[in-house]
């Protein structure tokens, strides 16, 4: 079915029937009548996969036709919307959407990672196929960014785009601020509740919001998506101290991706903020994610709601089939394929702005003196300087707040610093973010 033909019946093959794909799959079943009189289409689930067949999954799967391969499913020729609900950039995912494309059927994704590091081919094969690519769950789960940008934005010139983009990060720094406790402990609860996977390393390692993050930056900026180009830091080594000590400077620890374009070119990076604390964003808590969108005619734009779940991010998933069954289509990051470039990335060395830097020292004289007399020397000039030595405890903390300066001159005045015999530990530096 190509985008200008009768959307009478949308007949959808699902690949993965994981919390999303059993989401779309009982709220599909469960709102037919809504979902018609919404839409004015029949809308159906006739195909679907997983890794295992005979596992209940909660829902009834008559009238769909079980096949061995997310690319079976894909190729189906009854199947006219492919969803692809499996994860990873790669394997049956990556094949998968290929083949849809391909084969000239619109593809609703919630994956990330695959649009992340695929999505300019992508943009291309549903250009030429005359077909959608919607992927409105993969930024954000339940929060209606993409259709923002891609639609009520369309005039509008990104200044800067940032938000929460990881639950997992923002749980892991709500409960590490109110409870005290260090991280690999509030870890391990969030992977109790189901918060964080079993493997954490994509969402604290803060990869999963970069994939978000270059998604935003292509439909912000009408480049191609540029993930390797992110820099991305974690939220693994934020200490209870770090938090308590942001507070105590008006400040919270936020994981935020930023993209923001000037007239050198695009910087995207990843990495935990001090970000002051009257500010909205500083006060969005727990898994909750928000997206703010500074622009030139319509001003700040922020959304803020469900990062994930199964029925918010199922949501999003079905208002994407909705757009193909009312006959929307949008190209795929803001402008025909054929006219994304690269946009030209900035160094984060390049990043100008104020810095958090936590020095852990033995407490002997003499040190305070070297750490200043570096700064000055590599022409960093100090806000705030906190030392609070205690009778008897060898190692005390150092902590110092910087005005302005470019990142390769703070780099500079760190190595020098960590040189020092009484600079037990690497110096820990946070970024402070003017948001
Ligand atoms: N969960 C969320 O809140 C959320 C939010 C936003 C976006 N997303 C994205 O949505 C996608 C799905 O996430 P999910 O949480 O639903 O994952 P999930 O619960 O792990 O489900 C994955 C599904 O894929 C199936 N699968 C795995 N390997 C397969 C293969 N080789 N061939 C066919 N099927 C295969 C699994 O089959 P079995 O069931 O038989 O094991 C399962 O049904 C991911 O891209 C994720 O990033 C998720």
């Amino acid at each position: 079915m190509s985008a200008s033909e009768s959307k009478t019946e949308l007949r959808l093959g699902l690949a993965g029937l994981g919390t999303v794909g059993s989401g779309v799959v009982k709220m599909i079943q469960d709102t037919q009548d809504l979902l018609q009189e919404r839409t004015g289409s029949v809308i159906s689930v006739v195909a679907a996969t997983a890794r295992d067949k005979k596992k209940d999954r909660g829902f009834s799967m008559d009238g769909m036709t079980w096949h061995e391969s997310a690319v079976d499913v894909a190729t189906d020729p009854n199947v006219n919307v492919f969803v692809e609900l499996i994860g990873g950039s790669d394997g049956p995912a990556l094949d998968s959407v290929r083949a849809a494309l391909m084969n000239g059927k619109h593809v609703v994704t919630a994956n990330k990672a695959l649009i992340a590091l695929h999505g300019s081919e992508f943009a291309q094969l549903a250009d030429d196929h005359n077909v959608a690519l919607n992927y409105e769950a993969s930024v954000a789960g339940g929060i209606p960014i993409i259709k923002s940008l891609r639609e009520g934005l369309v005039i509008n010139q990104v200044k800067r785009i940032f938000g929460i983009l990881n639950g997992t990060c923002n749980y892991i720094l709500s409960v590490m601020e109110e409870t005290g406790r260090a991280f690999d402990d509030v870890l391990k609860d969030a992977q109790d509740l189901g918060y964080a996977e079993a493997d954490p390393s994509f969402d604290i390692g803060g990869i999963d919001a970069a994939h978000k993050l270059a998604i935003l930056t292509s439909l912000a900026y009408g480049c191609e998506v540029d993930f390797d180009s992110i820099y991305i830091e974690g939220i693994e080594t934020i200490s209870a101290h770090d938090i308590a000590m942001a507070k105590e400077l008006g400040y919270r620890i936020k994981l935020l991706g930023i993209a923001e374009k000037s007239d050198a070119g695009i910087s995207q990076r990843v990495h935990p903020c001090f970000v002051k604390l009257d500010r909205p964003i500083a006060n969005v808590s727990d898994v909750t994610n928000a997206v703010v969108v500074d622009t030139d005619y319509l001003g700040r734009l922020v959304l803020e709601g469900p990062g994930a779940g199964q029925f918010p991010t199922a949501s999003a998933v079905i208002a994407d089939i909705a757009d193909i069954a009312r006959g929307v289509t949008q190209p795929v990051f803001m402008k025909p394929a054929r006219d994304l470039k690269p946009g030209a990335a900035i160094a984060m060395d390049q990043h100008v702005g104020e810095y958090y830097i936590r020095l852990t020292a033995r407490d002997k004289p003499g040190v305070m003196a070297e750490i200043t007399q570096d700064l000055a020397d590599e022409g960093v000039s100090i806000e705030t300087i906190i030392q609070r030595g205690a009778e008897g405890v060898e190692n005390v903390p150092i902590i110092l707040v910087t005005h302005k300066c470019q990142e390769s001159v703070m780099n500079r005045a760190l190595q020098r610093i960590a040189a020092h015999d009484a600079i037990v530990r690497p110096p820990r530096m946070i970024r402070i973010e003017d948001v």
